[in-house]
């Protein structure tokens, strides 16, 4: 199967010599091909360049079957990479909203039951057909929003059974969808009620009971904790990591989403693969990830649902840090996947350059999944996830045109979806 994309406006985010990951200064910086084509054959990305040059190269015209879209006056983008969802859950919460609205916080609302608890009291009570089908219609949302990768984690059954149940939905989506999926186990998302005075024991479960079966069913590609205040302490992080670790499960985990809880500094420690949220963090948090190979991942949608303070991603850049974005879709703190909102909010609010904006959401947020090799970006083996734009004057009209529809067409493996 060929398809060959012509006289593209402008290709975003083409990378010659492929990098895992961009940091500080260098993420203002995109590639851009003006005037493109770009070829996807068996799946991958096999070539791109100008239009002149396609001219020249008349045989990718000429040979084999190959289907050819006329992109004029349109982008091609790489497909997003989300890499930090719950989107595995049962029902919505806007009944929370409205609690918000009338003054009550994030904590106050877990405080009462609600929040992540209120998710897992719905979770156990819905069918794991009911909650596939679910689940799988947001799949097809954000596959329409132009995500081409996503991460998915657990955390919404607390207890073996429904923590199984969770990452067995997971699979069936990964089996039967064309997007990449990855997989967080997630079980210390928050402790269950009848754990309230007793976390440790819980912990305890986690460790002893859950991580074994997950593993050895090989039902997640990474481990989470929710490291913050009112919910997992750094010592509960740490123990949970370490056992994590002897059975190949490299952490990503939530910090300093509600509190400076030295969750950046234990997943540095740990060798986190990301540490999601860090809305309370600053120079202490920052030294402690440069050097690291840990990725920064901001999550403006959750800061801007829950009206907390905006991460402080034009710091971490300055200072020399990498940052990743994802949509942190879940019905609690952001129930929406739409990754080019992400774009916009972090453009409108956290100051980021559309090109710093563009980076964060493709190969950083690919390398917070552990597949910036072969997703993230525009380049010649890569896996052939792509959207094509409507017509725009630029490319910076994408985060500046916050509330319009502008993706025209999703491209999964090489595939128009
Ligand atoms: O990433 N912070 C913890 N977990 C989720 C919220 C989950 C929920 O409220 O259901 C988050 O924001
Ligand atoms: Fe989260």
């Amino acid at each position: 199967m060929r398809l060959l994309i012509k006289n593209i406006k402008g290709l975003i985010q083409v990378e010659e010599k492929p990098k895992l990951k961009v940091c500080g200064r260098d993420m203002s910086v995109i590639n851009i091909i003006s005037d493109a084509y770009l070829l996807l054959e068996n799946g991958l990305i096999s070539d791109f360049g100008t239009m002149k040059d396609l001219n020249r190269k008349s045989a990718i015209e000429q040979s084999g079957k190959l289907k050819a879209i006329d992109a004029s006056g349109k982008f091609v983008f790489p497909s997003f990479c989300d890499s930090h969802t719950h989107l595995v859950y049962a029902d919505s919460r806007e009944t929370e909203f409205t609690g918000k609205i009338r003054g009550l916080s994030y904590e106050e609302i877990a405080k009462r039951g609600g929040g992540i608890l209120n998710s897992a009291r719905k979770l156990h009570a819905t069918s794991e057909d009911e909650l596939y089908e679910q689940s799988s219609a947001r799949v097809v949302e954000i596959i329409s929003q132009g995500t081409g990768a996503v991460e998915i984690k657990s955390g919404y059954g607390l207890n073996l059974e429904d923590e199984l149940k969770m990452l067995r939905i997971i699979k069936r989506i990964r089996k039967n969808f064309p997007i990449e999926i990855i997989s967080t186990f997630l079980g210390a998302h928050a402790v269950p009620g009848e754990y309230k005075e007793n976390r440790e024991k819980y912990v305890d479960l986690v460790i002893n009971e859950m991580i074994p079966v997950v593993a050895s069913e090989e039902l997640a590609d990474y481990i989470d904790v929710f490291c913050d205040k009112g919910f997992f302490t750094v010592e509960d992080t740490e123990r949970i990591l370490m056992a994590g670790l002897k059975y190949g499960l490299r952490a990503k985990i939530h910090a300093n989403e509600l509190d400076f809880s030295g969750g950046v500094q234990t997943g540095v420690k740990y060798n986190a693969l990301s540490v999601d949220h860090l809305e309370r963090s600053g120079d202490d948090e920052f030294r402690a990830l440069l050097d690291s190979d840990t990725m920064p991942t901001i999550l403006p949608g959750s800061a801007f649902f829950l009206g907390l303070p905006d991460p402080p991603a034009r710091k971490m850049i300055d200072a020399g840090l990498p940052v990743a974005m994802a949509s942190d879709y879940n019905p609690g703190s952001s129930p929406s996947g739409n990754m080019k909102l992400i774009m916009s909010l972090a453009c409108i609010r956290l100051k980021m350059l559309p090109e710093e904006a563009i980076n964060a959401v493709t190969i950083n947020s690919a390398y917070a999944m552990g597949i910036s090799e072969t997703h993230g970006s525009i380049a010649r083996g890569k896996v052939a996830n792509v959207f094509i734009t409507k017509e725009m004057p630029s490319y910076e009209f994408f985060p500046y045109a916050f509330g319009s529809e502008l993706i025209e067409k999703v491209i999964l493996n090489g595939k128009v979806v």
